[in-house]
């Protein structure tokens, strides 16, 4: 199907979506305002970082723009009110594409002040974005901005993909995958943080700006740092140490939707343990990925994962002991400290993971697992990150060392493998009724 035609479709499933929500959450509201988000200067200064839209404005227009505001009536075309102030410091040229221009209205304006004009009456405005003061000078009620369980039902219903976005999520993935290519030759050649990073760039032909997240480009030891953020460089190439392990955490994104993909290389001469924990997370993370369909509840794959995890340990011989009780006590976790996974869509930890229901109650993550972003029982056409890491993170052993359980771990052994850093593989994943779909690996 084309995109446009898709693109419709993905309006059609909105416009149905959202009608529920408005009707359910507050009936006395006719229409939703729903802004981009606003550009904001670092303190005391006249620069902003990069802007990325909100997730809920990209859904409906990939503007990723301050200041642009979506008009949402049941049952009307949605409107794009698409701010192009008269600016000579900068480029406002707001190029539309008929694949998705043609499903919207589209006003433009040069002055916010000429956004009241456009709006129905306030009374009967919801509001949904970040600038509650300008909502308020527009003159909508308080209750009616971010209204909880509105947000609500729109976040848990955002889990669910349309083919439109199923086929922008694969996009992003095809197009970082050219990157982390170039990204393990350049390993392989001997480049350093820096040289890989940049690598990764070119063969996406991306800027820094338009990654999803900064890439984690960590050689060595720095793979035990989970969200590593330098990018080491040599000037003396002579003392750049060998190239070991390169863990890359790097994705791209497509008109706002994004890939999270991770990859663990080992040199030959990397530690021949270490080679045996890659390939036995190799096959855990691919394991995890079938498990992914409909109906499965993600804390329970988080589980499963971490008594796969012990097991490994075990078998390597750097844990000794029962699996399970590794879990139990929580030796499991000083490898694997993460949760497994999270919800992957206009934001990389996209927004819902916790929700029980549309209606904002929670799913609280397991006491153990605190950090678990994503609790949900899996729908059809729910994207995921499947990511099972193991590490070995200098202040958690240290902790562990000095702990009740110490005598699980084999020191000896675990300190030879802390200089390789660690391992983490990390897929998209896709549920549908007839089981996973490898977003990364089918890209
Ligand atoms: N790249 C961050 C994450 O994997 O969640
Ligand atoms: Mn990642
Ligand atoms: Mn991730």
């Amino acid at each position: 199907m084309d995109t446009q035609t898709l693109f419709e479709q993905h309006i059609a499933t909105l416009q149905d979506t959202w009608s529920q929500a408005l009707q359910h959450t507050l009936p006395g509201c006719e229409a939703i305002l729903v802004h981009s988000g606003g550009s904001h200067n670092y303190f005391a200064d006249d620069h902003a970082p990069p802007f990325k839209a909100w997730g809920h404005f990209l859904r409906w227009a990939p503007l990723d723009r301050p200041d642009q505001f979506v008009l949402f009536r049941p049952g009307h075309k949605p409107r794009l009110l698409a701010l192009v102030p008269r600016d000579f410091w900068h480029d406002q040229s707001l190029v539309t594409e008929g694949w998705w221009a043609d499903s919207l209205d589209i006003t433009f304006m040069e002055n916010l002040s000429e956004l009241a004009s456009q709006l129905p009456a306030p009374a009967t405005l919801a509001f949904l974005g970040e600038n509650q003061a300008l909502a308020a000078e527009l003159g909508i009620p308080a209750a009616q901005i971010n209204y909880p369980h509105l947000l609500s039902w729109l976040d848990y219903d955002r889990a669910v993909k349309t083919g439109y976005e199923i086929n922008r999520l694969r996009e992003a993935n095809a197009h970082a995958l050219c990157g982390h290519d170039a990204a393990e030759q350049t390993f392989r050649a001997g480049g350093d943080e820096y040289d890989i990073h940049h690598a990764y760039l070119a063969a996406c032909r991306v800027l820094d700006q338009e990654l999803p997240y900064s890439n984690i480009i960590a050689l060595n030891e720095k793979a035990a740092i989970l969200h590593y953020q330098n990018k080491r460089r040599y000037a003396d190439r002579a003392s750049q140490p060998p190239n070991r392990v390169l863990l890359i955490d790097a994705g791209c994104r497509a008109y706002g939707y994004c890939s999270d993909i991770t990859r663990t290389w080992a040199a030959p001469d990397a530690h021949p343990v270490f080679h045996e924990l890659l390939a036995g997370m190799q096959d855990l993370q691919e394991k995890l990925v079938r498990s992914v369909r409909p109906g499965v509840s993600f804390a329970d794959l988080h589980r499963q994962a971490h008594l796969a995890i012990a097991q490994l340990l075990v078998d390597c011989d750097i844990c000794h002991g029962d699996a399970q009780a590794l879990v139990d006590s929580g030796i499991s976790a000083v490898f694997f400290p993460h949760g497994l996974g999270h919800l992957l869509g206009l934001q990389v930890h996209d927004v819902g993971g916790r929700l029980a229901n549309r209606d904002g109650e929670l799913a609280p993550p397991p006491a153990a697992w605190p950090g678990l972003r994503n609790t949900r029982t899996l729908d059809a056409g729910a994207v995921v990150t499947i990511e099972p890491g193991l590490y070995f993170i200098p202040a958690l052993l240290d902790t562990a060392r000095a702990g009740p359980d110490a005598k699980s771990i084999n020191w000896t052994l675990t300190d030879e493998l802390m200089p390789f850093g660690g391992i983490r593989i990390e897929d998209n994943v896709l549920a549908t009724p007839d089981g996973a779909d490898n977003l990364t690996r089918n890209a």
